[in-house]
């Protein structure tokens, strides 16, 4: 099985991240397929909204921590991950997702992209980036602050407390807390009635709602730019050897 799964069914494309024994942590070409899921659809005028899915016991850890410790040799941040990022912002597609379990680093990030996020009950968010002694990415330190305001922002992107299901609603990144049992067929359906609206309309009223893309466009390359240089910091590689190393 792959470890991307895109599937369209009617006017909704899903995109299932499938590395469940790594609890979905991300791998470049991970990363590379859903860029590839979300820009192809944009040709697709058939396609009218995307949905994203992880797995019952995880929607997604983030990026995989071996990559990064790959990075800090190459210096380089991967393109995918860049690919993907700005995929995500210039998405003219309505995005949903349906989070199970943790969403961590960009596992929850890519939520703060999405225009209706629907969460298990056993959901819960985290964005561990400064415990790992890196910044925060995919302009979560600009989207962030807007959603909830510095003080909550802080608390998740810098102090890295965790959000649950309900404190996530409470936040305005989650739409709704379902059982896990209904988690994706709510999804699906949420996604199906976004799907059912004149797609016109929808796109120019998220372009209206979103703000200026080529800002949140800048500043993901400007977090990326001091994102490259905390990878390569004795912080990061620390944390990134004290994680690899903890069941050995
Ligand atoms: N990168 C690489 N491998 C990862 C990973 C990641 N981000 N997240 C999980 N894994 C791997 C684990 O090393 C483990 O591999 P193993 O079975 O070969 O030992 C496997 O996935 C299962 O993870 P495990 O930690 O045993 O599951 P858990 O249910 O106890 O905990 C998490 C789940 C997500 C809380 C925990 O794995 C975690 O904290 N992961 C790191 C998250 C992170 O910091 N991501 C980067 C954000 S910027």
């Amino acid at each position: 099985m792959p470890d991307i799964i895109v599937s369209d069914d009617g006017a909704v494309r899903t995109l299932r991240m499938n590395r469940p024994e790594k609890k979905n942590a991300l791998t470049l070409s991970m990363y590379e397929g859903m860029a590839e899921a979300i820009e192809g659809a944009a040709a697709r005028d058939d396609l009218r909204c995307l949905l994203i899915v992880g797995h019952e016991t995880g929607f997604c850890a983030g990026n995989d921590i071996g990559d990064f410790v790959e990075m800090t040799t190459s210096g380089a941040l991967g393109a995918p991950i860049l690919r993907f990022l700005h995929a995500l912002n210039r998405s003219e597609k309505p995005l949903v997702a349906a989070v199970a379990g943790r969403a961590v680093g960009v596992g929850t990030t890519m939520l703060l992209h999405c225009d209706h996020v629907v969460a298990a009950e056993d959901a819960m968010l985290s964005t561990p980036f400064v415990a790992l002694g890196l910044v925060p990415e995919a302009a979560s330190s600009l989207i962030a602050p807007r959603l909830m305001g510095h003080a909550r922002a802080f608390e998740l992107l810098v102090m890295g407390r965790p959000l649950t299901a309900t404190a996530a609603k409470a936040a305005g990144i989650v739409n709704t807390v379902v059982a896990a049992a209904e988690l994706e067929s709510a999804a699906l359906a949420a996604a199906r009635e976004i799907a059912a609206l004149p797609p016109h309309a929808v796109a120019a009223s998220r372009r209206l709602m979103r703000g200026a893309q080529a800002q949140i466009d800048g500043h993901i390359e400007a977090e990326a730019e001091a994102f490259r240089k905390r990878l390569v910091s004795p912080e990061a590689k620390a944390a990134f050897a004290a994680f690899l190393n903890k069941k050995k």
